[in-house]
Formats: C-alpha cells, structure tokens, sequence
C-alpha cells in the first residue's frame, strides 16, 4: 500500500456533452489551485457547452479533442497522456459516455484514452432522471464499478430541462474531495472511525445556555482527514461555526453533553479509532428552568446558579474501551499543560493524548498551534507551528502507524 501523499497529481479531465460541462471550468480552477496539472478532453458535443479557449486558457495546455489532432507531431496523443496521467476525471458524464466507457467502445479521443489509461478514474455522471433510472444506465454505472471506477453521485434537484429528480452533477467540491483522496494512502480503510467535536450548549432556561468558545474547526478536519484516507467516519457533533465535514458517513447532530455522552456511549463497541476532540461542557444548571427566569425586585447585585457535573464521555469510554482499538483525547490547557496532559492521559484510559495548549495560541478556528502527542507509553512528540489541517495529517499518520 502507498505510504506516502503524492501531492501534485497530473489529471486528464474528460468533459462530455451535458449542461453541466460549463462547471468544469470551475472544477479545472480548483485543480490548479491545488497544485495539479490538467490536460482537458473534450467530446464534440462538450463544446456545445463550454469553449476551446476557456479550457486552453484554464489549463495552459492544448484541448484534446480527437484522436488525430491537426497539429500534433504525435500519433500516438492518448498513449503518450496515458503514460503521464495519474488520474482520469469525467465531469460531467452522459448517459453515451458510460454506455461507452462499460463497453470498451472507442471512438473518439476521450473514449480511446479512457481505454489507454489503467489508472484511478473517477466518473461524475449527470443526466435526465429518467435517463439516470433507466435499466441501461443502471446496470452500465454498476458495470463501470465493477471495473474499478469511482463513481460520484448525481444529486437530486432542479434539473436543466424543469424536471425535478435526481441527476444533476455533484458539487464541484465534492468532486474535487474525491480528487485529493487519491493523493493520500488508504491507510484509514475499512476503520470505523469516531469523530466528537465542537462545543455543547447546557440550557438554563428557554434562552440561556452555557457553551464555551469552540469552533469545531479541529473536528472538521480530523474529520475530513480520516475521509481522505479512506476510513467510515461517524461524526458526533455539537455546536458548531464551520460547515459540516466533506466524506463523512454518519453525522449525528447533538446540542448537550448528556446527548453527547449518549450518542457517543452507543458506539462504544463497534470502533476501531475514537477521538474525542469536543468542547464538553463539565458543568450544567442543575436545575432547568422551563421557564425564563426573571430579575426579582430587590434583588442583590450577585446571583448564584447552582451547576452539576456532567458526565466524561472520555473516562467512560476508556473504561469500555473494545480490545485493539484506540481512543484519542484532547487537554486544552492555559498552564502547566505537561503535568495536567499525561495526568488526564492516565486517568481517562486513553491511548493518546493531545495538549493543545492556550499558552503559545488562541487555540480556537483556523489559527496556527504548537502540539504535543502524549502516548500511554510514556512518550512525547511535538508538532510544531501547524495548522489544524497538517496536524490532522500527522495525527492519523501516526495512528495508523500504530495500528498496523
Ligand atoms: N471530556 C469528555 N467529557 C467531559 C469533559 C471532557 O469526554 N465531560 C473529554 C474532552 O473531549 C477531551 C478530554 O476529555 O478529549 C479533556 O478535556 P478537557 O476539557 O481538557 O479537560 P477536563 O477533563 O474537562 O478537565 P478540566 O476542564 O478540569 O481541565
């Protein structure tokens, strides 16, 4: 298995002759940003939809579009690009295009090159709802999976024509999420991940809560980490600023660290990775009100809330941790963050776990932190200046490292 991100992929994007070919500019775009180099090939009907020169000019690279181009010096065009390609995208694919590439019909230059290429490809079709349902098509898609292509689900919606159904090309981001889980090694396969994240809100009354000031924004990409690397992840989440994760399989959304603790407490068997990285309230009102509570005439100038502890999702399960799995916690401190890490380490039965400390950052959204992965074995290694992004990646490379 790959071990290493290949970070800069050379992608062919096919574009076949559907409405959406004009969002392949956008995808494009999106490639380049990310470091790819893109070479576009277009069917004939493609350019009912989008130009020559909008490809040209997005990719710097001359559109492909027949199999003997005018001005080529090579004959061979589909070979030599099969043999610099790594990574074969169709955006979007017609009902005629998967009929073709199931049945190994070539004959045009996307066609001929998609049989050329033996790499990873992934096929984002869209189309009619009735077309996408027909038996043809159908068994065609199924075909092309059997064969090893990705495919990416059309959505349902508004489609072009009026007809509302599904069929309309996934989201560009989540076509280019597929994309960057071909630069990562599937070393998350087949793991049932469990992701908690984001702040709890403990209700006081109908209009008052107690939260604190996570983002979710660690959750967010530790979640989107263990998808790019191919683990199922069930994300547990809690208040939160950010957009929901890409390639998440479950999101089970909660509000109070009682429902947390539930939610949490029903996988407690079936994981084989836990990572606890929520802001859980420690405290809730002892007493909900459900009414609001009003000022009373007279009253003192201080008032007095009366709290009891919540529960500890992470002690619980490190007491009903499952044989060979392992399970991650967080210790956000402000002061003596070694003591209190390796201590909270010790007493919640986790196998790792992080300081993510208050002392060197704002610790909260998408800041730089200095961190440190303390193991139950006894030792420390830091993850200087990362964001949170880097830091999920070497989190999971060093778990998966360990579960090996
Ligand atoms: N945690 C939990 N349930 C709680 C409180 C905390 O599962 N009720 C988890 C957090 O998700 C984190 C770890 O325990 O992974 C440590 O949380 P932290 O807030 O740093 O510490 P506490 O144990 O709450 O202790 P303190 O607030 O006193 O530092």
């Amino acid at each position: 298995m790959k071990t290493k991100r290949k970070e800069k992929l050379n992608i062919v994007v096919g574009i076949t002759g559907g409405i959406a070919a004009y969002k392949a500019a956008i995808f494009i775009r999106s490639l380049i940003k990310n470091g790819h180099s893109v070479v576009s090939i277009a069917t004939e009907n493609a350019y009912k939809f989008i130009g020559e020169w909008t490809l040209k000019t997005i990719t710097g690279n001359e559109v492909v579009d027949d199999v003997f181009m005018e001005n080529s010096t090579e004959a061979t065009r589909h070979i030599s690009l099969a043999h610099w390609c790594d990574l074969m995208v169709v955006t979007p694919a017609t009902a005629n295009f998967v009929a073709k590439a199931a049945n190994g019909i070539a004959d045009d230059a996307l066609t001929t090159f998609n049989l050329s290429f033996s790499g990873k490809k992934i096929i984002a079709p869209a189309m009619n709802t009735e077309m996408l349902n027909s038996p043809q098509v159908q068994n065609n898609l199924k075909m092309l999976e059997s064969y090893g292509y990705s495919i990416i689900e059309p959505q349902a919606g508004t489609l072009a024509c009026g007809d509302v159904g599904k069929g309309r090309l996934a989201d560009t981001d989540d076509i280019v999420f597929e994309v960057e889980k071909s630069t990562y090694p599937q070393d998350l396969e087949g793991k049932n991940i469990l992701i908690n994240g984001g702040r709890t809100k403990e209700m006081i009354d109908p209009v008052r809560y107690i939260s604190n000031k996570s983002s979710g924004y660690m959750a967010k990409m530790l979640c989107e980490m263990a998808a790019l690397r191919g683990g199922n992840v069930t994300y547990i989440q809690g208040d939160t600023d950010v957009e929901a994760p890409k390639g998440v399989k479950t999101i089970i959304k909660v509000d109070s660290a009682d429902e947390m603790y539930e939610n949490c407490m029903k996988h407690t068997t079936d994981y084989d990775i836990a990572i606890l990285s929520a802001a859980v309230a420690d405290f809730k009102a002892a007493q909900y009100s459900p009414k609001k509570i009003k000022k009373v005439e007279g009253e003192d100038e201080t008032t007095t809330l009366e709290l009891s502890k919540n529960r500890d999702i992470l002690l619980s399960m490190g007491q009903n941790k499952p044989k060979d799995a392992t399970l991650v916690g967080f210790a956000l401190e402000s002061n003596s963050g070694i003591k209190n890490t390796t201590k909270k380490l010790k007493d919640k039965g986790a196998d790792f776990m992080i300081l993510n400390s208050l002392e060197h950052s704002e610790a909260f959204g998408d800041t730089n932190n200095n961190y440190w992965i303390f193991d139950s074995s006894g030792t420390c290694s830091e993850i200087p200046n990362a964001n949170k992004k880097v830091f999920a990646e070497q989190l999971f490379t060093r778990i998966a490292h360990t579960i090996k």
